[in-house]
């Protein structure tokens, strides 16, 4: 049991850039959440993430699953390898901020309550990759206005499960599919210090 008031101990996930995770670095720095970042993930040894992470002083590592994919039941594989690794942290929470890998219900299993994952979409609206291009194609064929981003406790179904916290998108003040995406970034960077100052309140 850890002593009342000590600082949560946040895990981050990443797959690439990282601008999320610098997000609550930064937030993490300037004080806005109670908590620190103890370890950032990344199954990329090439995401920009890490450098991010090495910056700020937080011990960064890579689990590739190129290792694992030959196996039989190599997802659970790596998944149990995963689990082992972010359990190595202790984490109180552990955020997938663009990690690009889906979850079995064995790691989320290790871990109740205490996954969550940032998307950007609505809820029930465009799980999976490419979310924001998929939202810009309906609005150009004139089938939405509206798009957002949800962060959410991740389940075993893809870009699903309890949402804690969501922010809509108007499209039509974006000219361009490049315009969408930059907005959506700046969303989901207020959304995911958001969140993740509140969870580290509780
Ligand atoms: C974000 O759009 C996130 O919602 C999605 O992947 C992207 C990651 O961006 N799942 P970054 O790596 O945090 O810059």
């Amino acid at each position: 049991m850890k002593p009342m008031g000590s600082k949560k101990r946040i895990v981050v996930l990443i797959s690439g850039n990282g601008s999320n995770l610098q997000a609550l670095i930064d937030a993490v720095e300037q004080g806005l959440i109670s908590g620190q970042i103890v370890g950032v993930i990344s199954n990329k040894s090439t995401a920009f993430g890490l450098q991010r992470a090495q910056s700020a002083g937080i011990e960064n590592k890579t689990l590739s699953y190129a290792p694992f994919a030959a196996a039989e039941s190599s997802r659970s594989a790596y998944d149990t390898e995963l689990a082992k690794l972010v359990g190595s942290y202790q984490p109180d929470l552990i955020v997938l901020a663009g990690f690009m890998r889906i979850l079995s219900g064995s790691f989320l299993d290790c871990f109740k309550d205490k996954v969550i994952n940032l998307h950007p979409a609505l809820p029930g609206a465009y799980p999976g990759i490419n979310a924001i291009a998929r939202a810009w194609a309906d609005y150009e064929a004139g089938l939405t206005q509206t798009t957002g981003v949800m962060v959410h406790y991740v389940i075993p179904e893809v870009d699903a499960g309890p949402v804690i916290a969501q922010a809509c998108v108007a499209m039509n003040s974006c000219q361009t599919l490049g315009e969408l995406a930059d907005r959506m970034h700046e969303v989901e960077h207020e959304l995911i210090v958001e969140v993740v100052k509140t969870l580290c309140q509780k």
